[in-house]
């Protein structure tokens, strides 16, 4: 079928989301409610209220993102929705949603998995662009709130598998940024605050040490070592040593440490007071601009935003890059929130050409969670006949593979 619509629906943290996505390669609508509003009065996501705003976003949403379509639910080939990983609650209001829909309009129904999403989000994008020739073996590195993940991904026939090879220890790489915005009393979520903040400081002058990972050293098996059926040479590995002889590192990142030194440098530099100070007049603004969180900054906290940035942006770099390296992938993927960082993308870049690599990401509002990228992932999985069971339920873990 040459123009395939999917209805893909989203729920897994604190956005709700619906979009309708033609083929895999088109996004016709795209609609996200965020609860943002919400949670921000608590420095993070409360499972409970995102369960609750779900409930009351996930209907309207829906139908909205159908009329902004142009198309109605006969006109919709199948239903998308992500399965895990995320908050059980919240997932379950997506699945019984699209469950329901299913059953009642006899719709083929897909689950997903939201880091999958975020990988294709990239592809749906590129395939937009006309770009349909990747150069495989492909390293997607997936950079959250919830997720600082690397996979190899390879695709056979219509369908994708991941390897899993590396990720982070503690926190995410979102989350970090989340916690040390909140430490400094720039409110919730702290990633796109900070982002712009740390063009305003300099990023050489506080020196974070370099994260402390347990066994850096471990190797485990890949999938070389596993005794591949089809006995097909292992992905990245285009020579060299017979691939049941390799093993190869993994590439863990560990984000709880950094959080920590921000926290003995705020007490080190004494700023307890200007946080506070800035807590309050922060609150008092509705919707505070860059103006107004520079005009609440000291230059102290300027640098101190930019050189934690500086740190995170090196750090995620430096392992990505070295893990392409090892695995002498060709084209390399950056999704998820994080994705929409500034200095990270021009970082990747600019490291990425020097080694050659093919750099991709999403553009921003396709980094940050959406349900086009599930409409997305969908689309091999409908073409392969990979459709739900009635009885699925929630994986709030659950693995990519
Ligand atoms: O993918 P996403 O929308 O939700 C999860 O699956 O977690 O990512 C949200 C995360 C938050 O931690 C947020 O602070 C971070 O992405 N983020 C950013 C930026 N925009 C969002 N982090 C750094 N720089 C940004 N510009
Ligand atoms: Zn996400």
């Amino acid at each position: 079928m040459s123009n395939t619509y999917i209805l893909g629906i989203e729920s897994s943290c604190d956005e709700t989301a619906a979009a309708v996505v033609r083929s895999g390669e088109q996004v016709i609508s795209n609609v996200v409610a965020s609860q943002i509003a919400t949670h921000q009065l608590y420095g993070g996501v409360v499972p409970e209220l995102a369960s609750r705003e779900h409930l009351r976003a996930i209907v309207p949403v829906v139908r909205q993102a159908l009329a902004e379509a142009g198309k109605n639910y006969d006109s919709i080939d199948a239903l998308a929705v992500t399965q895990g990983p995320g908050l059980a609650g919240a997932l379950l209001v997506g699945i019984s949603y699209a469950k329901a829909l299913a059953f009642a309009l006899e719709k083929l129904l897909i689950a997903v998995n939201h880091l999958e999403g975020h990988i294709h989000a990239v592809l749906l994008e590129e395939r937009q662009k006309g770009n349909h020739d990747l150069s495989f073996p492909l390293l997607a590195l997936v950079v959250s709130g919830g997720h600082t993940h690397l996979y190899l991904a390879e695709q056979r026939g219509e369908s994708w598998s991941y390897e899993n090879i590396g990720h982070t220890r503690d926190d995410a790489a979102g989350e970090a940024f989340d916690k040390v915005a909140k430490l400094l009393g720039l409110g919730y979520p702290g990633g796109p605050v900070i982002d712009r903040l740390a063009a305003h400081g300099n990023p050489r002058a506080v020196k974070f040490p370099p994260s402390q990972i347990k066994h850096p050293d471990r190797k485990t098996p890949t999938l070389s070592q596993k005794t591949r059926k089809d006995g097909a040479p292992e992905p990245g590995r285009k020579g060299g040593r017979p691939t049941s002889e390799l093993v190869r590192p993994r590439f863990d990142f560990s984000y709880s440490g950094i959080k920590t030194a921000v926290l003995r440098y705020v007490k080190l530099r004494g700023l307890a007071l200007s946080i506070e100070a800035r807590k309050k007049a922060l609150v008092g603004i509705a919707e505070p601009a860059l103006e107004d969180y520079l005009a609440n900054c000291d230059q102290l906290t300027l640098d101190l935003i930019a050189s934690f940035q500086r740190a995170m942006v090196e750090d995620l770099v430096g392992k990505t890059l070295a893990a392409a390296r090892e695995y002498d992938v060709a084209t390399l993927f950056v999704s998820g929130g994080v994705a929409a960082n500034n200095e990270l993308r021009r970082t990747f870049e600019r490291e990425g050409s020097r080694e050659g690599l093919w750099v991709y990401f999403p553009s921003r509002p396709l980094s940050t969670d959406n349900a086009a990228m599930i409409a997305a992932a969908a689309y091999p999985k409908f073409l392969a006949g990979e459709f739900a069971e009635m009885d699925f339920s929630a994986q709030a873990g659950m693995v990519l593979k």
